[in-house]
């Protein structure tokens, strides 16, 4: 049994998730989770919303709110949607709290002290007019690669090239127009290059394991070739302040939103240990070497988490260059390994929210089962390549696979059992077909479980699919509904006790991917009480200074054992409800039609 803590990306609070995020983070790091607590493991599973920074600023401006009105507005969605999604976070909560801040300014506090923290001047925009300091994307000009007319500060969409303000041609304010202003700028660079050997060494050791996706540690490693120092701190007034004489009181000097980003796995372990009323509890996960992190994201993020998360870590603890020593919290985990997936698309494009070709999954979930919508996004999951979602998929794969192959299993086992006997029979003597069937299905506890060990969502749920297909043929083969005579109904008890088993064990299989159904699969087959444990929301206040937030937290410790367990004989079982809802064909043109952005940028 093993620490595991499964570190789930941050959602960014400038508005509400669609598929593709979800996609990436939430899906594949739940089915791990739930399935390394049913093979005994103790998970901490925490994230939260990712709350500052310039896209928030701007997405307020647009809406005409506060930075925290949009947050706290798109926090509730977000927790919400994920609830309802069956995530099963022992701590989803969000950056701005006062226990996150904290955390933040000890580690920024560390790592300057240890050296890592180089001071640098640079030029900055400023607004002539109001005095404010313009953040890079605020500014706009013509690219000096392409000459595209409407590049950003940071970079210019059509040529894809990261870019210096100072180096745009005509450079103007998004805001007013105003041609902005240049003055000096201090700020703090995190001395990457004093941590790149030490970096090198860790993901060495981690290329070895061998676990890494080949992608995710070629990348990782590359990188590592031309590491500059990069600025932690930005000219903005929404953030985190920056924690030095100097520096606390300027209301425009802020940390980078990606330095805090990812403290926020340690601040919410923290954060889940002091609400539990065990403060140090968190350091279990961290300090333990033994303990084991697996982070889940999207591609965008995986400099963030094989270089810039790490390049903290070490500098915190001081084993870069600078030597050091580490803070209070002591020599903190490196990530085990990065699970970075690759993209979703919707209908062969990329998601777009500002051309609406895209589908939140608040919509998705105000019409289909969460699911369906889980068992699709493991199905088709963007492991290893992108992946698209498609509505004509999702109907045919909800239809063919999840409603014909594992509810129609289930719902003609439970009618069976509940016309000819109303309760599940005791068995009489196995057959050999019996005992083949019974050790195929438990066979599929290991080579289910191995795959998502291993993160293989795909290939998982397609062996676990395979197993019910073999349940589906046993019951075709040995024709229970064919026994009617008063001799034949022990053999008849027998059959149906062994599907029965087989079901249920399915099931069992089935709940990392399929909780909410693998609940009512178990009530079905006459179980009490919850099988597959849920999340729920709790409205808290914070734990510093008041402002109340949701978050998404549960009791995980009564989860099943990843193994075959005896059906309980006698269990009443009535004539059943479908588990899973058929989707009518004519859904795919009703999706289609909503979704906008079609033909006009084609
Ligand atoms: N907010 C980022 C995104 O949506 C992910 C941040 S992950 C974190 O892409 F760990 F840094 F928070
Ligand atoms: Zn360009």
């Amino acid at each position: 049994m093993s620490k595991v803590l499964s570190a789930v990306a941050w959602p960014y609070a400038n508005g509400p998730r669609h598929l593709g995020h979800v996609a990436g983070f939430a899906v594949p790091s739940d089915v791990f989770s739930r399935y390394m607590r049913m093979a005994g493991h103790d998970v901490l599973m925490v994230s939260g919303t990712d709350e500052h920074g310039t896209p928030i600023l701007v997405q307020a401006d647009k809406e005409g709110v506060t930075a925290r009105e949009l947050a706290d507005t798109n926090n509730r969605v977000i927790v919400e949607d994920l609830h309802a999604l069956g995530c099963s976070y022992d701590l989803f909560t969000r950056t701005t709290t006062a226990n996150h801040y904290a955390v933040a300014q000890e580690l920024f506090t560390q790592v300057w002290k240890n050296g890592y923290m180089i001071e640098r001047t640079t030029k900055g925009a400023i607004s002539p007019s109001t005095g404010r300091t313009l953040p890079d994307r605020y500014i706009e000009g013509t690219c000096p690669i392409c000459g595209y007319a409407e590049a950003r500060g940071d970079q210019c969409d059509n040529c894809g090239n990261q870019l210096d303000p100072t180096e745009l041609i005509n450079p103007r304010s998004k805001i007013n127009g105003e041609v902005p202003e240049f003055i000096e700028t201090q700020h703090f660079f995190l001395d990457l290059p004093a941590l790149a050997g030490a970096l090198r060494e860790w993901l060495e050791g981690r290329e070895a394991s061998g676990t890494w996706r080949p992608n995710v540690i070629r990348f990782s490693l590359n990188i590592l070739d031309d590491i500059k120092p990069r600025a932690m701190t930005r000219d903005i007034d929404w953030g985190i302040p920056v924690p030095l004489d100097g520096w606390r009181e300027q209301p425009t000097k802020r940390l980078y939103v990606w330095f805090d980003a990812v403290i926020g796995y340690l601040s919410a372990s923290v954060e889940w240990a002091r609400r539990l009323g065990e403060p140090e509890r968190w350091r279990e996960w961290w300090g333990d070497p033994e303990a084991l992190s697996y982070y889940f994201m999207g591609k965008d993020n995986i400099t963030f988490h094989s270089q810039i998360w790490p390049a903290e870590l070490l500098a915190y603890a001081g084993r870069g260059d600078h030597g050091g020593e580490p803070g209070e919290y002591g020599v903190l985990n490196l990530p085990t390994e990065v699970v970075s997936s690759e993209y979703l698309t919707m209908e062969s494009k990329q998601f777009s929210s500002s051309r609406g070709h895209v589908i939140y999954v608040r919509d998705v979930l105000s019409r289909y089962q969460p699911d369906a919508l889980r068992y699709f996004l493991c199905a088709a999951a963007p492991e290893s390549q992108d992946s698209d979602f498609s509505w004509r998929e999702f109907v045919t794969r909800t239809n063919g696979e999840l409603v014909a192959g594992w509810g129609n299993l289930v719902n003609r086992t439970a009618s069976m059992i509940a016309k000819s006997f109303g309760q599940i029979p005791p068995a009489g003597e196995l057959t050999d077909d019996d005992e083949k069937l019974l050790a195929t299905v438990r066979e599929g506890f290991d080579t289910v479980g191995d795959l998502i060990g291993r993160h293989r969502l795909r290939q998982a749920i397609a062996e676990a699919m395979r197993v019910v297909g073999e349940v589906n043929k046993y019951v075709t083969d040995q024709a229970p509904f064919k026994l009617k005579g008063e001799d034949e109904r022990e053999r008849l008890g027998t059959i149906l006790h062994v599907t029965a088993q087989a079901v249920l064990d399915c099931n069992t299989i089935l709940s990392p991917f399929l909780p909410h159904s693998a609940n009512a699969v178990h009530t079905t087959f006459g179980g009490t009480g919850e099988f597959m444990p849920m999340p729920r929301i709790d409205e808290v206040t914070d734990l510093d200074d008041g402002h109340p937030y949701p978050v998404i937290t549960g009791e995980y410790s009564h989860t099943p054992e990843w193994a075959s367990r005896p059906v309980d004989v006698g269990a009443s079982v009535n004539k059943p409800t479908p588990i899973f809802t058929k989707l009518d064909p004519s859904v795919v043109d009703e999706e289609l039609a909503r979704l906008g952005g079609d033909e006009a940028d084609e």
